[in-house]
């Protein structure tokens, strides 16, 4: 018997040498403060707009914020949308703005799919997601920006969604759906304080992008609405969630990095992604990493999570011809309500972009930390599915206790890890005798602290 040995191994680096972890995560998000105070700042009234609903104000954002760029080396500016109902379709933002939405004030998404034209796929996705070729543009959208903030006092940006969940449930769409907001190789964006309602696909899309804060958001959608996932970064780094409440049709967040062959070749991993205080429910998954994660996924902290009347809490996708890897994920401190399956790998996740991928790019999927975990009526704790010939290993699950309606509470196959203080226990292979060094804190923190001597790492500790 050494298991109380290990365990007072971990106890010893938990209480003695972890506890900066904590103070890692929380100065993570405030490393920098990308609220900003803008000398100058117009009104969307001033530009010609109607905020009935029904006139179309595409024009008046797109001239207001033509306008506003000469402000942009002025310390830039802000674009106030007061209370109204202001219909448009895409528009573009620029560097160093502010899009502020007052109480009241609603962006409603036009539902006429021209108003949101094509634009090309995601270099690391090769094609839409959803069908080959370009995709609609994002209602709001932004490239290659530094400093850029939406927010506002609670005001609603609504995309209308249903006339394109209807299309794609009745296979009319031409082209991939379009997000709410799409920030691509953006430097410096806070989306906060604002409600965001109905998006035809994902909610807010950060891809290729660094210092990311969303904070104390609102995302609705019903949860039959296909594909709106709430959050998904990707190829995204430095990127801090927090105070948020989703409830949609899809995954509340997923981490994503490309898909397959396109994804391998673009190579951009997501990474230093820290997720806090989250509150929602889905039939979905709560915290997704995948399915698309081809470059790569690693250094993502999760904490104060609470999740109910859900599907999955914590799910990992992929499959092969994905390549890249997810690795030195760290998910502690979540409580669970009402939940089908707590934990769920899905190494047979398939969705392919095309015939081009390779079967013999495996995912590498290694130190997985789930801890400090409590859940009341889950079915079944886990279904860990990894793939034959690539285990998923380093798995740590630790003061873990779920109420559990099945009678198999595990299924696990192609996994291999470690387990302490897990009810219902753990299955066979999460029982290994290692050294559980990479179930703590430090390991963490120090593979971190190893990271931020490389160049971005230095630049990212001096936000
Ligand atoms: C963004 O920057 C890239 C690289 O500099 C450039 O090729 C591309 O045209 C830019 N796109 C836009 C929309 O500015
Ligand atoms: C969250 O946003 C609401 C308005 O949208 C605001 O009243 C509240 O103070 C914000 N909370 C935090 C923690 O920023
Ligand atoms: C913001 O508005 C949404 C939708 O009306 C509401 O559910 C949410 O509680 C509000 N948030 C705050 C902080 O007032
Ligand atoms: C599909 O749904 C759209 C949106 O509701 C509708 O306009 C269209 O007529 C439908 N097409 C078919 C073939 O049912
Ligand atoms: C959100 O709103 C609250 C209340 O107005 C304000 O104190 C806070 O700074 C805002 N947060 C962000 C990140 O915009």
């Amino acid at each position: 018997m050494r298991r109380p040995s290990i365990l007072v191994g971990v106890l010893f680096l938990a209480l003695f040498c972890c506890s900066p972890w904590t103070v890692w995560s929380s100065t993570l998000c405030k490393r920098k403060n990308l609220e900003r105070v803008r000398p100058h700042s117009v009104s969307i009234t001033e530009f010609g707009a109607v905020g009935d609903g029904i006139t179309l104000n595409t024009k008046a954002f797109q001239n207001a914020i033509f306008y506003l760029n000469s402000f942009a080396d002025k310390g830039g500016a802000k674009l106030f949308v007061p209370a109204g109902r202001w219909l448009t379709g895409s528009f573009d933002l620029i560097s160093h703005l502010t899009l502020w939405l007052d109480k009241d004030a609603v962006i409603l998404g036009s539902t006429n799919s021209d108003d949101w034209p094509v634009v090309d796929p995601l270099p690391s996705y090769g094609r839409g997601r959803e069908l080959p070729g370009g995709r609609h543009k994002s209602l709001i959208y932004g490239h290659n920006l530094t400093d850029v903030v939406i927010t506002g006092n609670n005001g609603t940006i609504d995309g209308q969604g249903s006339i394109w969940w209807s299309r794609f449930q009745n296979n009319t769409l031409d082209y991939t759906r379009p997000h709410l907001v799409e920030l691509m190789n953006s430097i410096g964006v806070l989306i906060s304080n604002l409600t965001f309602l109905n998006s035809p696909f994902w909610n807010i899309h950060p891809v290729y992008c660094s210092q990311v804060r969303v904070q104390n958001v609102t995302i609705l959608a019903p949860h039959t609405s296909p594909n709106t996932d709430g959050i998904d970064p990707d190829s995204s780094d430095d990127v801090c969630i927090e105070d948020c409440y989703i409830s949609t049709g899809d995954d509340l967040i997923a981490i994503k990095s490309g898909w397959d062959e396109y994804g391998i070749a673009y190579g951009r991993p997501s990474t230093n992604i820290v997720i806090r205080r989250l509150v929602g429910k889905t039939q979905t998954s709560g915290i997704a990493i995948g399915s698309e994660m081809s470059g790569g996924v690693s250094e993502v902290h999760a904490e104060d999570i609470h999740f109910y009347d859900s599907y999955n809490a914590i799910r990992i996708k992929t499959s092969r011809g994905r390549g890249g890897y997810v690795r030195n994920i760290y998910i502690s401190n979540m409580t669970l309500v009402n939940i089908e399956y707590a934990i769920t790998f899905n190494g047979l996740y398939g969705e392919h972009p095309d015939d081009a991928y390779d079967p013999n790019a495996l995912p590498v999927i290694e130190k997985i930390t789930i801890k400090d975990v409590i859940g009341e009526n889950i079915k079944q704790a886990g279904i860990l599915e990894g793939i034959e010939g690539d285990n998923f290993v380093n798995i740590c699950l630790s003061n873990i206790s779920l109420n559990v309606r099945s009678s198999f509470p595990w299924n696990c196959s192609y996994v291999k890890g470690y387990s302490d203080m897990v009810h219902p226990e753990a299955c066979e292979p999460l029982m290994e005798r290692l050294f559980p060094e990479h179930c703590s804190d430090c390991y963490y923190l120090s593979n971190h602290q190893q990271s931020s001597n490389n160049q971005r790492g230095a630049w990212f500790l001096s936000w």
